[in-house]
């Protein structure tokens, strides 16, 4: 079954998350030393209403971009549309994937991976990555972790000029399970919403990806260290993995 709970979220996520990508194409650059992609193809899987990877596309990549959520593939491809840019959209669940291309790079950012909710489901997505990679293709992707799940966990109300919006957070620290209940109110209506993540350990994702067959080539801390140094205060952490 599809997790799919961005039906409203969707109308107001560029809004809302406004600065985040530059973030990752800084890592990018800081790892790759360019983030020029000289028509290498590029597949960012969870890739929202497309803001990061049009920006690759910006920069040279041959983009496609997959998602569960039908509301952000169609904004991401008015997007592309408005941007007079060409890339590929599907809707898909990256427990399947089912694409038949094969990439030189997989990103799969903010959090994206964490609405995975079961470790033989991430063992599949990690699977299916590899598969779709051109030997020595990267795949970079993010994940929050047990210590964001607890640290984070405060009712956040925010006004926009548009909309309104409230998140509720809750965890629990057993099942790891993060529970963001979200009312958003915008054009004279409230619509609630319910996402639910997991909340995974640099140690257990690390085991994961490298028994799916990755090298691991760098784990950093993203959010809150200068030095990127990774360690039990970790909010999210970023991995930069390559199929060998
Ligand atoms: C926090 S958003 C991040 C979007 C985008 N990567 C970005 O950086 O803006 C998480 C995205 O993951 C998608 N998603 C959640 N579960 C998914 C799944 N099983 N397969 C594919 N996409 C999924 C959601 O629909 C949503 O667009």
């Amino acid at each position: 079954m599809l997790n799919n709970p961005y039906k409203y979220l969707s109308q107001v996520y560029d809004v809302l998350y406004k600065e985040l990508h530059q973030v990752t194409i800084k890592l990018l650059n800081d790892y790759f030393g360019s983030t020029t992609g000289n028509n290498k193809k590029l597949l960012d899987i969870g890739c929202g209403t497309g803001t990061f990877l049009l920006e690759m596309v910006k920069n040279g990549w041959t983009g496609t971009g997959i998602d569960s959520s039908p509301e952000m593939i169609r904004l991401a491809k008015i997007k592309t549309k408005k941007q007079r840019l060409l890339c590929n959209f599907f809707v898909r669940d990256m427990r399947e994937i089912q694409l038949r291309d094969y990439f030189d790079l997989a990103t799969c950012n903010f959090d994206a991976i964490n609405y995975i909710l079961l470790r033989k489901d991430m063992t599949k997505v990690f699977n299916n990555v590899y598969a779709r990679l051109n030997e020595n293709g990267h795949f970079i992707f993010d994940i929050t972790t047990p210590y964001q799940g607890k640290k984070f966990s405060v009712k956040f109300n925010a006004k926009f000029d548009t909309f309104g919006v409230t998140i509720s957070p809750s965890y629990n620290e057993t099942t790891k399970i993060k529970t963001l209940d979200l009312i958003l109110n915008f054009k004279g209506k409230a619509y609630k919403e319910t996402h639910i993540q997991r909340r995974y350990e640099v140690a257990e994702i690390s085991s994961l990806i490298e028994k799916s067959g990755f090298t691991i080539k760098e784990v950093w801390d993203v959010e809150d260290k200068k030095d990127k140094k990774v360690d039990a205060e970790t909010t999210r952490a970023i991995f930069i993995c390559q199929k060998r």
